[in-house]
């Protein structure tokens, strides 16, 4: 396979994703050699460094990054460039138009174009116009735009801008990040679902109970509190990661693995969800704020006393709430998700709770929680565990739970491509897979719309959970209802 070669322009090359993401994801691709060394990177920003900053400052985020192999690490920063810019001067872009040009020519591109935003998104509209009025996306190569979350506040403003970029650029040069969709265990639900005599014909309504699907984290919002008061749990993370994981786990097999197939199933299971009615939301989702809590003989503090965060806000930091999906394979399962900061673990696990049998020859024998369950661990552990009955060992007929398990800790084990490094490359070969199409996004925002309304509307006080718990009695109530509960997850 030919390697891609292509300039990246990064909007916002001096901010903290660049640094802890992208410079290290570009580099463990050139030095893999999965990207063409004819490559060059622009970064952009408002403040005035010159190359040599820039290049310093991906080294040193290059050395602090990765541990080990750092071999043509000068080679690699040599090809960055560094643009003071101020992204609503027009003259900026000519500039811009210029640089592209030269370096173009300089390293052979073939007029290629990544443009990358990882900045504020209030400017992601305005940039992708000027790129095209000035003539920046006209080039003999492709152009394609990658566009960091948050994709809008709400459906509206996420139209907008949809709007203002497709002036710009089209569906397909669209590159919509959701960095869960890169994760090695996200990509691989769909091969665990689809390449297992095993399991797809059980995976539905006459035989799954219900899907758990829990994304916590032991980290508070840090120094983040300006951006998340404005977002809170609902959209920081359910919207686009928690969303999509249960897309690719209710989806039909696509007809083939492609772009367009694989996303147009996913479309439909966003169309089949139940709407929440206004009433039904106190009773479908949970929300919640961390308070005071003990982390490892350690006291934290509670989500009002963060750095940039209101006294008396009333912003969500956890969400636990139940999804319904009304189509003929999915009829009365729920799909329960469950994020929050400042929770007992930081990970990432599925659960796919099987039914029982209809008549269970051992019901008197089997141990409490004999469930048959698949848990698809996405981070730290990447792996998958199936949770059987067995015999136990000894004269009587007793029986005890067998776990299959097959997983290795994400950190440990043999280095996984980080989410971003596959993204990068995948965008740089016009792979639009893991991405998320703008017809998912505006599906899970008409979502997502429907919930943060109600709870504006709503007078009442947030519930709080003690930092490092898995969260408030609401969110185990809401299983409780269902006679289900929250399968651990350490
Ligand atoms: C980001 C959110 O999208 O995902 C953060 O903005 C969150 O608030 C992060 O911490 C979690 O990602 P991961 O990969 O650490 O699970």
């Amino acid at each position: 396979n030919e390697q891609p070669k292509s300039i990246i322009v990064i909007f916002g090359a001096t901010g903290d994703l660049a640094k802890r993401k992208l410079y290290p994801s570009l580099f463990r691709l050139f030095q893999k050699g999965s990207i063409s060394e004819q490559f060059a990177v622009v970064g952009i920003g408002r403040r005035e460094w010159s190359d040599e900053t820039l290049r310093s400052q991906v080294k040193e985020s290059i050395q602090t990054e990765i541990s080990g192999d750092h071999t043509n690490l000068d080679e690699f920063c040599n090809q960055f460039y560094y643009k003071p810019f101020n992204v609503t001067s027009q003259h900026s872009y000519t500039e811009l138009k210029e640089m592209l040009h030269t370096l173009d020519k300089r390293h052979q591109i073939g007029g290629n174009r990544v443009f990358y935003m990882a900045m504020a998104p209030e400017f992601f509209g305005t940039i992708a116009q000027y790129l095209k009025s000035e003539g920046v996306t006209e080039t003999e190569g492709w152009t394609r735009l990658v566009i960091e979350k948050p994709f809008g506040h709400d459906l509206a403003s996420a139209k907008k801008l949809n709007d203002e970029i497709r002036e710009a650029f089209s569906e397909d040069e669209i590159y919509r990040i959701d960095h869960y969709l890169g994760k090695e265990m996200v990509q691989n639900i769909q091969v665990i679902r689809f390449a297992n005599a095993v399991f797809e014909p059980l995976w539905n309504n006459q035989h799954i109970a219900n899907i758990q699907v829990t994304s916590s984290e032991r980290l508070g919002v840090e120094d983040r509190g300006g951006y998340y008061e404005n977002s809170g749990a609902l959209r920081d993370m359910v919207q686009n990661h928690m969303m999509q994981m249960v897309t690719l786990l209710a989806m039909e097999p696509p007809l083939r693995l492609s772009t367009e197939e694989i996303r147009s199933e996913k479309i439909k299971v966003l169309r089949a969800l139940r709407p929440i009615a206004d009433q039904q939301v106190q009773e479908s989702f949970i929300r919640a704020q961390y308070g005071q809590g003990v982390y490892d003989g350690e006291t934290v503090q509670g989500y009002l006393k963060e750095k940039n965060v209101s006294p008396d806000s009333q912003t969500e930091t956890f969400v636990a709430g139940k999804l319904l999906i009304d189509n003929y394979r999915w009829a009365g399962v729920p799909f329960y998700i469950r994020t929050g900061k400042r929770m007992a673990a930081k990970s990432t696990k599925i659960v796919i709770e099987f039914k029982p049998q209809p008549h269970n020859l051992y019901h008197d024998k089997i141990e409490k929680n004999g469930s048959n369950l698949l848990v698809i661990h996405i981070q730290p552990d990447e792996g998958m565990t199936l949770m059987l009955n067995g015999k136990k060992i000894g004269t009587t007929g007793d029986t005890s739970s067998v776990n299959l398990n097959y997983s290795q800790h994400g950190i440990d084990g043999i280095n996984t491509p980080e989410a971003y490094e596959r993204l990068l490359f995948d965008c740089m070969i016009g792979d639009a897979t893991n991405f998320a199409h703008w017809d998912e996004v505006n599906l899970s925002w008409a979502y997502i719309d429907a919930i943060s309304e109600a709870w504006d509307e709503d007078q009442s006080n947030l519930p709080s959970y003690p930092s490092g718990s898995m969260g408030p009695r609401e969110a185990n109530e809401l299983l409780e209802q269902d006679e289900f509960h929250w399968w651990p997850i350490e």
